[in-house]
């Protein structure tokens, strides 16, 4: 199975690819995971990324692409992937294309997932995440037993530095502008999977599975 997940920035990507990846037992291949390690390693690219980062803009694409290149080179993604967050702009889902056709490979679908804007809020502004294994949480939909650590590992639970109300606004600006199109870029190929991400977890990873075997 190889899938891509689509959506704004708190439409549940993220909470939905561990789902799948559990579910299809294959890799959640996460742009701003692979970012945020980099990030925190200090690494030349972390330093490049964090500055786009941190004012909520997107890294440049000739960075990403060479990302993903190399993640989907790796042993683990040889059966399927689940990419979240990428591709993000239609320039990103070309070069995409283009590294599935070397490998003659193709996607299975593009999920599409929908919150309204003032949803988007209330999720960022209350995630909580592990440092240790990524495990996520949010403080009103579903809480920790202890606010500052994790529930599954004991790790510290932290805010991400983009989740700040001024920047989510300038994240949502971007995905109007730049990864807003990519949704007709995927219907035009008959590839999307729009689903209604602002019912509760459990309901949106069904509506996935079931518009996922409609399109089987
Ligand atoms: P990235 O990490 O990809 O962030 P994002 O797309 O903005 O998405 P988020 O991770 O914020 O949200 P999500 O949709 O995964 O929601 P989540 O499941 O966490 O990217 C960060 C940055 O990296 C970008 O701004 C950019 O700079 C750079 N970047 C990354 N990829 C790039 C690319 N391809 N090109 C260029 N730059 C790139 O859920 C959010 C909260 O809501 C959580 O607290 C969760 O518990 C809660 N929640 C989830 N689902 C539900 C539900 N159904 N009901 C109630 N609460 C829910």
């Amino acid at each position: 199975m190889r899938l891509v997940l689509l959506g704004p920035p708190g439409a549940g990507k993220g909470t939905q690819a561990k789902l799948l990846q559990d579910h299809f037992h294959i890799p959640q291949v996460s742009t701003g995971d692979i970012l945020r390690q980099a990030v925190a390693d200090g690494t030349a690219r972390g330093k490049q990324a964090k500055e786009y980062m941190d004012r909520g803009e997107l890294v440049p694409d000739s960075v990403i692409n060479e990302i993903v290149e190399e993640r989907l080179a790796a042993e683990d993604c040889r059966t399927g992937f689940l990419l979240d967050g990428f591709p993000r702009t239609v320039a990103q889902a070309e070069a995409f294309e283009t590294m599935l056709e070397r490998r003659s490979l193709v996607l299975d679908g593009a999920v599409s997932l929908w919150v309204p804007r003032e949803e988007v809020v209330v999720r960022l502004s209350g995630r909580r995440t592990c440092r240790q294994c990524g495990g996520m949480y949010h403080v009103q939909f579903n809480p920790p037993a202890n606010d500052l650590t994790c529930d599954r590992c004991g790790g510290d639970l932290y805010q991400r530095a983009d989740d700040r109300e001024d920047t989510i606004e300038a994240r949502m600006e971007v995905y109007d502008k730049q990864s807003a199109p990519l949704r007709e870029h995927f219907r035009e190929k008959g590839m999307l999977r729009e689903v209604d991400g602002a019912k509760g977890t459990d309901e949106v990873f069904e509506q996935i599975l079931t518009a996922l075997r409609k399109a089987a």
